[in-house]
């Protein structure tokens, strides 16, 4: 059986105040969660304070980004070895935020899922689709193409000890969820295409749904066979909405 895994993903958002009470609130319900394995991704100039405060909790904690080089003159850079330092688990990579506005390409992505891999870092892979491609019936073409890029230059077994993140680009931080069917027509499409080349492989990736989650829709989207988690924006920066869909998850 595959576990459940809720990940916060805050983006560029908190400050040293906000995120000690959100963290000392998460804490205080994790009684609750009996399920799903919690983890949070942090800017990076709060690794520490989140190391620091998470470290006993049972909550794992990661970055949103990081540098495909390993060391050197990359002003403005992280390195996989840096997120090792403040001991992240998880990366997240390539999500639609950095492929959008910050123009990372299939092939960088891959790169980078490299990187992480060669650190020991977890990477969660983000695919997903824009609106303009759901409509013209691309889904499966570019998700299947971004999934590819990173098999290609990794090796599908390199899927076993990382996170796939599905998130359609019309559901994230629009309050627009993809419906469970929706979500899971995917999912069990990025499945078979891993399973066609390793089936252990495909039956043992963790593969999350982004894009609007919330406490409400947690619960059917969390049934769904081939859903096995949530990748939670917006909904991450209130502990009650994120204890909310961690609890959320089916016995
Ligand atoms: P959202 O973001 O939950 O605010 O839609 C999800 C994400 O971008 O990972």
């Amino acid at each position: 059986m595959r576990r459940i895994l809720i990940a916060g993903n805050w983006k560029m958002n908190g400050s040293i105040k906000s995120i000690q009470y959100l963290l000392i609130d998460i804490m205080s319900g994790m009684d609750a969660v009996k399920q799903a394995d919690v983890a949070v991704c942090a800017p990076f100039v709060y690794l520490n304070l989140v190391a620091n405060m998470l470290q006993d909790s049972g909550i794992a904690w990661g970055a949103q980004n990081l540098s495909e080089q390993s060391a050197g003159a990359f002003t403005g850079e992280v390195s996989a070895d840096m997120l090792k330092d403040f001991s992240c688990k998880y990366v997240i990579i390539g999500h639609s935020e950095r492929r959008s506005l910050y123009g990372e390409t299939d092939a960088l992505v891959a790169e980078k899922f490299a990187t992480a891999r060669a650190a020991g870092l977890t990477p969660i892979l983000c695919i997903g689709e824009l609106l303009a491609e759901r409509e013209a019936g691309e889904t499966e073409a570019v998700v299947g193409r971004q999934l590819d890029a990173v098999t290609q230059r990794n090796g599908v077994a390199a899927l076993a000890d990382a996170v796939i993140a599905y998130e359609p680009v019309w559901a994230i931080g629009t309050g627009k969820t993809a419906s469970p069917a929706q979500a899971q027509e995917v999912h069990a499409f990025i499945r078979q295409r891993i399973a066609a080349q390793d089936a252990g492989v495909a039956g043992k990736v963790q593969i999350l749904y982004g894009g609007s989650m919330k406490p409400d829709n947690a619960k059917e989207l969390l049934a769904m066979p081939d859903v096995d988690g949530g990748l939670i924006g917006g909904a991450s920066l209130k502990a009650v909405d994120f204890l909310g869909i961690c609890t959320a998850a089916p016995a």
